[in-house]
């Protein structure tokens, strides 16, 4: 595993982690089958700080309140002194952009450098299991993006892998893609969800006689879709990202304003989709080169809140000398 890790820190400390979103194979691979995901260049940063009590930008109350930093303190930070928790981010909340697992994987390599650093792979873990204990559901392509990185597969390809979470008896391994270097152009509805009722909704969808096929063919879409990226070949990745749409459609995930800022992209773009839990939440769509711009302003003028991304190569590190005191 050639990833540097997080190196062991003091207080006061800085972590910043990307966003993310997914590009094939959401809700599939919670039950074991490929994802595909990207970080994107929307990031999210922590600073860590000593207190008197455990603070979430400046509220005790919140500190409390925090699924995901009641989650991470209890697992990595048992027993250290009280923090001052401030996390800025340019990711919408709940979007499916990556909100939580970029918080999560800023907070856990935060603590992780207290504890004396920790390699790639096995913040990867830990990260996941903070944000598995707080939101009780899922899988850990959310945070395999904003702890890696890049264009990442999972369960997807032969050869070794970056590394491999294990859940009980699931396991998802995880391989680098590489970068075809194409602009995305995603887009908020505006429509917050929750992931745990849109996974567990799913679940219910998929204990239906005809779920085992349904997952087949999330998966053939998924694996076509690692070939035709790593091969940069885009209008194929385009038609495939329609055609995982069609099937996140058919699983009852989709919403109207998901399908409305699909269609008003469409005239610009090699193809889109939903992109994470759905139900709302964003699209992510492949514009045709030098129409990033046209299509951003087509989503916004449908209602939605467009932002033009490139991947983020690097996935959650630690800042220093970002100023803080
Ligand atoms: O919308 P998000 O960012 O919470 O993405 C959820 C992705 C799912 O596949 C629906 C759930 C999961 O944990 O993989």
């Amino acid at each position: 595993m050639s990833d540097p890790g997080i190196p062991s820190s003091k207080l006061p400390l800085a972590t910043r982690a990307p966003g993310k979103c997914i590009l094939f194979g959401e809700h599939a691979v919670v039950h074991g089958k490929p994802e595909v995901v990207l970080a994107i260049d929307l990031h999210t940063q922590v600073a860590l700080r000593g207190a008197t009590e455990h603070r979430l930008n400046g509220s005790a109350e919140a500190a409390r309140s925090n699924a995901y930093l009641v989650e991470g303190l209890r697992r990595l930070h048992p027993d250290g002194p009280p923090l001052d928790v401030t996390v800025t981010s340019r990711l919408p909340r709940a979007a499916g952009l990556g909100s939580s697992a970029a918080f999560t994987s800023a907070l856990s390599a935060g603590l992780w450098a207290l504890r004396g650093g920790v390699s790639r792979a096995e913040l990867a873990a830990s990260s996941f299991e903070v944000e598995r204990g707080a939101q009780g559901v899922g899988s850990p392509g959310d945070t395999t993006a904003t702890v890696g990185g890049g264009y990442l597969s999972i369960n997807a390809g032969t050869g070794p892998a970056a590394w491999t979470v294990r859940d009980g008896d699931r396991e998802w391994a995880v391989r680098r893609l590489p970068d075809p270097q194409w602009v995305w152009v995603v887009g908020y509805t505006g429509i917050p969800r929750n992931t745990g009722e849109t996974v567990r909704a799913v679940g219910r969808r998929l204990d239906q006689s005809d779920g085992p096929a349904l997952l087949d063919r999330f998966q053939s879409v998924a694996l076509e879709g690692v070939d035709a990226l790593r091969e940069e070949r885009r209008e194929a990745v385009g038609r495939l990202l329609d055609q995982n749409q069609a099937l996140l459609r058919e699983v009852g995930v989709s919403h109207p304003r998901v399908e409305a800022l699909l269609a008003a992209a469409a005239p610009g773009c090699d193809g889109g989709k939903l992109t994470g839990a759905g139900a709302g939440g964003s699209v992510v769509v492949l514009p045709k080169p030098g129409h990033e711009l046209e299509v951003a302003r087509r989503i916004a003028r449908a209602g939605g809140v467009p932002y033009i991304v490139k991947p983020a190569p690097l996935g959650v590190q630690l800042v220093e000398h970002l100023g803080v005191r």
